[in-house]
């Protein structure tokens, strides 16, 4: 699996998710097996690169190559200045977001919603790959099938920005109008995949390593793209890596290997947003983490009052070290429920898009 000349290790990705895929969890997932991660979107808005929230997210210390850099926005000229600035401060790859149902961005649909607008979209395209070629760096689209049930358009644009110099298109299985409702399908992902020679990844609903091997081979795609299953469980990608290779079930990690996973990746995230922001953005990682195992939901609720990192991680590792005594490996409950609360809670901030 190559995008330019950039070789990577494996064919399973970390979807980019606002919020969520910072530098912390980007590196969390790689360590556990995943091959290739992007940042959360950044905006082409000039006024807010210098931002505490954008200049978190354009935060690369350590990261391992390439670096991906999603960047979301609605004007052509905007978006190839976003481009080089990015380039600039380190990015080898840039993504172009076409793929988020989110709101506004300077008073114009961004995301999914160019889709509706291929001109513009294909506008987009040339400009941030004309900004990127002089520096060597592909440029890589990620979109729905379409923007709404009867305009399934994902073929019709993957084709144009691979004609545009596109070097991997990214399809989530849904439309624009579906939000995250319904169920992904995988039938419009195969037929770009058919009908492209770049590189095309599936991504939608991929949540266990049996799903990752049936879109796989349903839709030919030359890797999966995991989102929302990764979220407390990072651990998926040494799952798929091992049933992809072997066809055998890897079994769930220890209980008190994934406790020491998990602080590990708090002290990291505390380091990044700072005490207060930090502690309190480290709530949604560890409601995560504990929600699908005994007792989750009860210690979520108790966690979620406490003020402070240090109290934050003096009881988590207390509730993992009581879990252990019951229990070696990680008692998973049962299957994620995807309308969950917290999912619908996490989705708000994705569309609460940038600032
Ligand atoms: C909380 C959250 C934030 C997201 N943020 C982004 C984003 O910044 N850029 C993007 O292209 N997609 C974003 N997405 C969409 C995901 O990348 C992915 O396409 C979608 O969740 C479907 O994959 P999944 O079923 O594996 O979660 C976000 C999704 C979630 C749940």
């Amino acid at each position: 699996m190559q995008i330019g000349p950039h070789l990577l290790p494996n064919r399973l990705f970390v979807a980019p998710m606002a919020g969520v895929t910072d530098r912390p969890f980007r590196q969390l997932c790689r360590r556990m097996g995943a091959g290739y991660a992007v940042s959360e979107m950044v905006t082409s808005r000039k006024d807010l690169w210098s931002s505490l929230k954008t200049s978190r997210r354009a935060n690369h210390d350590g990261e391992a190559g390439p670096i991906a850099v999603q960047i979301a926005g609605t004007d052509a000229a905007m978006m190839a200045e976003a481009t080089q600035y990015n380039i600039d401060r380190g990015a080898q790859i840039i993504d172009i977001n076409m793929g988020c149902p989110a709101k506004k961005v300077c008073n114009k649909w961004a995301g999914s919603a160019l889709m509706q607008d291929e001109p513009l979209a294909l506008q987009i395209i040339e400009a941030v790959v004309e900004a990127a070629a002089p520096h060597g760096v592909p440029v890589t689209l990620k979109m729905r099938t379409g923007w709404c049930e009867t305009e399934k358009n994902a073929l019709r644009l993957a084709l144009a920005a691979q004609g545009a110099g596109v070097a991997m298109v990214t399809v989530h299985g849904r439309t624009r109008e579906q939000g995250y409702k319904g169920s992904a399908e995988y039938a419009t992902i195969a037929a770009v995949k058919a009908a492209l020679q770049i590189p095309v990844v599936a991504n939608g609903d991929i949540d266990s390593p049996q799903k990752a091997q049936q879109v796989l081979a349903e839709t030919g795609a030359d890797a999966v793209m995991i989102g929302r299953a990764a979220q407390g469980r990072p651990w998926i990608f040494a799952e798929m890596a091992h049933f992809l290779a072997t066809g055998e079930t890897l079994p769930a990690p220890t209980v008190l290997q994934a406790r020491d996973w998990l602080i590990e990746h708090l002290h990291d995230h505390y380091s990044l947003y700072g005490e207060l922001t930090g502690m309190r953005t480290a709530r949604k990682h560890i409601g995560w983490a504990v929600v699908d195992l005994p007792g989750g939901e009860d210690f979520r609720q108790a966690m979620n009052r406490l003020e402070s990192s240090a109290a934050q991680v003096q009881a988590l590792g207390a509730w993992f070290d009581e879990l252990a005594a019951q229990y070696e490996r990680l008692p998973y409950l049962a299957k994620r429920q995807e309308d969950s609360t917290m999912t619908a809670h996490d989705n708000e901030e994705e569309l609460r898009l940038q600032a």
